[in-house]
């Protein structure tokens, strides 16, 4: 059975307590810390911007998982990599040259991921899988947290581990969107390789109780 990574989303935090938002991430047991960064026009919410990241850096040794959900990625990638990202992901839809700015990624030495959301198909990113170290899918349309997940979107992860293994490669495969307790197996089984969510770990009581629930631990 797939053991994926457990990436919990910043977004659901409250933002006036981020620092400890990060520290409860970190005694959760979970892998990753997910930063969603939204401009209000790529999608119709805003967050923050690189002073998060690097503000929120001290409060662990864990990765930073950076999801840039905004138009002109290029724009702001040198600045959340001086920030202390450790992947930095774009939207595909967001960009014309998205082979340029996964170089980009990459020449600042950090991790490049291209995310599709719903409406976007595998074949359109197929191209560029050899490039880069995460693909994310959209499993809800990207703006806003504790949405349903939509379950069509899970064919795209078994689409992607088909490819992988054709072609021989290594990407991590990320699902983002309406993952909790209950549709956590369908992504698990679906192969994919790192779980983010929002809603459902700031609203559970017993955080490391959720991390391996979701991981699909059975004690
Ligand atoms: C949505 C964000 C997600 C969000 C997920 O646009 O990219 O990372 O935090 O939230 P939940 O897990 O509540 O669906
Ligand atoms: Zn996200």
């Amino acid at each position: 059975m797939n053991r994926p990574l457990i990436a919990p989303s910043i977004l659901s935090a409250n933002f006036a307590r981020m620092g400890e938002a990060v520290s409860e991430i970190d005694r959760s047991g979970a892998d990753w810390v997910h930063i969603d960064v939204m401009d209000g026009s790529f999608v119709p919410n805003l967050t923050f911007g690189p002073k998060m990241v690097s503000d929120l850096r001290p409060y662990t040794r864990l990765p930073f998982d950076v999801h840039l959900m905004i138009q002109n990625p290029d724009s702001l990638i040198p600045a959340f990599a001086e920030a202390g990202a450790d992947y930095i992901t774009f939207h595909l839809e967001a960009v014309i040259h998205a082979h340029r700015s996964v170089q980009l990624i990459r020449n600042l030495g950090k991790k490049p991921g291209i995310s599709i959301v719903p409406s976007t198909p595998v074949s359109h990113v197929e191209e560029l899988l050899p490039y880069v170290d995460q693909i994310l899918i959209m499993t809800v349309n990207p703006g806003f947290g504790g949405q349903s997940l939509i379950t069509t979107c899970l064919d795209k992860i078994k689409q992607l581990v088909s490819i992988r293994k054709a072609k021989d490669l290594s990407f991590l495969i990320a699902a983002d969107g309406g993952i909790n307790q209950d549709t956590a197996p369908l992504v698990r089984n679906a192969g994919c390789d790192v779980l983010i969510a929002g809603s459902a770990f700031f609203s559970a009581q017993d955080k490391t109780g959720l991390v391996n629930a979701l991981k699909g631990e059975v004690f």
